[in-house]
């Protein structure tokens, strides 16, 4: 696995320090709201994450490790599918969103904002349940590849178009436990083809 590296781009270190202030942002985002609601901080069932797996699973261990409110998680699992390896573009759910969002402070989370796709579908889904509030938050924003008109309201780091592994992240399923985000080098990741962002799997997660 080490020799497919090609370069650390963010390396665990700054992730740490990275996810650690953005989970102060948002704890005191969402304990804002809680006031602003009428809730008392530390009351139960009002703050629901919406992690979007799989990229997003090494992420959100960390994040809610800095989050001291409660809070619970759903987990919704989305498909994207590359125009260029389907033909059809798209993202598509896979499997139900939980129907308990009504008047619930509702954070999505996924590793990266990339064509906007993917967290452009969970966020209308999960709008049309008339939560309370609703954010979303990426580790990794890639503007140079966005389709949808979209911005998360905490971003971890913005980083050029180039495809990245690691902390969740994979290619073709592996490399999801590298603990540094890094490039591939070219001979793996078919960095080259006609466009080395959607190189990979037909369905991304
Ligand atoms: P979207 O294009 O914004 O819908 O992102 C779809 C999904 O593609 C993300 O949730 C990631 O799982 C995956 N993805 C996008 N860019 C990369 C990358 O550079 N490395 C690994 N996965 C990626
Ligand atoms: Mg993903």
């Amino acid at each position: 696995m080490q020799a497919d590296i090609d370069r650390v781009v963010i390396d665990r270190g700054q992730i740490a320090r990275r996810v650690e202030a953005m989970a102060r942002e948002l704890a005191a985002d969402l304990e804002h709201d809680l006031r602003a609601t009428g809730h008392a901080p530390d009351e139960s069932g009002q703050i629901v994450l919406v992690p979007i797996l799989t990229g997003s699973l090494v992420f959100v261990a960390d994040l809610i490790r800095h989050l001291p409110m409660k809070l619970s998680l759903e987990l919704v699992a989305v498909s994207s599918y590359p125009g260029q390896a389907t033909q059809s573009k798209g993202a598509k759910m896979r499997g139900e969103l939980p129907q308990n969002l009504r008047g619930k402070h509702v954070v999505v989370i996924d590793d990266i904002l990339d064509s906007g796709r993917t967290l452009a579908l969970v966020k209308h889904l999960v709008q049309e349940q008339a939560p309370a509030t609703i954010r979303t938050c990426v580790l990794l924003d890639k503007p140079a590849r966005r389709e949808a008109p979209l911005r998360a309201d905490y971003v971890g780091f913005e980083i050029e178009d180039l495809f990245v592994v690691g902390y969740g992240l994979d290619f073709d399923g592996f490399y999801r436990n590298l603990p540094d985000i890094v490039a591939l080098r070219s001979e793996v990741s078919g960095a080259g083809d006609a466009n080395p962002a959607t190189a990979g799997t037909a369905d991304r997660c």
